[in-house]
């Protein structure tokens, strides 16, 4: 039976600790944009009074890699309001992301900001950010890392690749295009709603490179030719790969821009800043130091493990409660390690950093 592809959502990272172990990727790469949140602190309105001020993280999953940028927020606004007045986090996800690692996080690892600071008040909101999700005019400063390249659907089935960047059918490249434009969109509608004046919003996400490259080619083709084996082993049926996309899209600098108008406007948001820039590849440079290519391709093969498996094992025939969802996700993973360390290659990671400004 096909599934409607309408109904092919993200799933949130894998859980029990999962996405916290196995995202030294996404901490290197938002690293370059910790200085614009750090900007942003130093220089966003604060609201008159002593009512607390609201720091949203959008797209928190289990919280370590929020720990440092949001860190390195409070201190500035520290420095500018006082140790008394409250502040209060709100950490944001979907609604079945693991939040009971993400409190546990907050409030055990030695880098929680929680620990430094007696007026800082931490929650999170389980809800989709392509939605107000937070009251109008209450967020001072916004957070997001790694999280907007994540659609709010698949718009099609991919018939040739698991990522739309690799596809070579039209109609689909087109079909998450509008979907990738709609959704930043979206985003920036509802943000801009729940800003206050004056409030910046700092976001860091995938995107592609000046020649239109999304990257992480190896490791897609290490993932997508796994699967295969998987069917041709009969693990899998060919209707469950069909059925398997991930759901993210890099963004061009065009794509970012497009909202905008000549003046940097959109709506009541204006857009400071936009970089295009590339992560490094920490898991190369080891290999290129210690040449241990079984060490690379398995730490990325936990890095898709963590962050893109539990989407893909939503198309299982009984999507992830599928009684072979463990089995799926260890042979996927060992299956992506073993062609990956057979011809490792460095991964191209274009990133992303956009700061707006909501108008006073
Ligand atoms: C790769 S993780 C990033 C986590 C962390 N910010 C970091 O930089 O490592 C992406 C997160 O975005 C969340 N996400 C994806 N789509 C979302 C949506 N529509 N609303 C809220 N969160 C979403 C995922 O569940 C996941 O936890």
């Amino acid at each position: 039976m096909s599934k409607d592809p309408g109904f092919i959502t993200p799933a949130a990272m894998e859980g029990q600790g999962g996405y916290n172990r196995s995202s030294q990727v996404q901490a290197a790469g938002l690293s370059p944009a910790v200085p614009m949140l750090e900007f942003a602190a130093r220089t966003v309105a604060l609201p008159a009074g002593s009512q607390p001020i609201v720091i949203a993280d959008y797209g928190s999953s289990e919280g370590r890699n929020s720990l440092l940028p949001l860190s390195a927020a409070i201190a500035i606004l520290r420095q500018r309001i006082g140790p008394d007045r409250a502040i209060s986090v709100v950490h944001t996800d979907l609604p079945e992301n693991d939040f009971s690692v993400l409190f546990d996080t907050l409030n055990t690892d030695p880098n929680s900001y929680l620990r430094r600071d007696h007026a800082v008040f931490a929650s999170a909101v389980g809800r989709s950010f392509y939605e107000q999700i937070l009251p109008a005019e209450s967020v001072t400063l916004g957070w997001s890392s790694w999280a907007i390249q994540w659609l709010s659907r698949a718009p099609s089935l991919i018939p040739d690749q698991l990522q739309v960047a690799f596809s070579r059918d039209a109609p689909t490249r087109a079909a998450f295009s509008k979907q990738a434009a709609e959704d930043w969109h979206q985003f920036l509608t509802h943000r801009e709603r729940e800003l206050t004046p004056g409030a910046r919003l700092a976001v860091m996400t995938m995107a592609v490179d000046a020649n239109g490259e999304f990257g992480y080619r190896p490791l897609l083709n290490a993932m997508y030719s796994s699967l295969v084996n998987l069917v041709d082993s009969g693990f899998l049926s060919g209707e469950e790969m069909r059925r398997m996309v991930i759901p993210t899209v890099g963004r061009s600098r065009a794509d970012f821009l497009a909202p905008f108008g000549a003046d940097s406007r959109c709506g009541l948001l204006r857009l400071e800043e936009l970089e295009i820039f590339l992560g490094e590849d920490h898991f190369w440079s080891d290999l290129e130091r210690d040449g241990d290519a079984q060490r690379f391709a398995a730490r990325w093969a936990a890095f898709s493990r963590a962050s893109v498996f539990p989407t893909l094992a939503g198309s299982l025939n009984s999507g992830r409660s599928d009684a072979r969802t463990a089995q799926f996700i260890e042979r996927l993973e060992s299956g992506t390690t073993v062609r990956l360390a057979a011809n490792p290659a460095p991964m191209l990671i274009p990133l992303a950093k956009v700061l707006l400004t909501k108008e006073l």
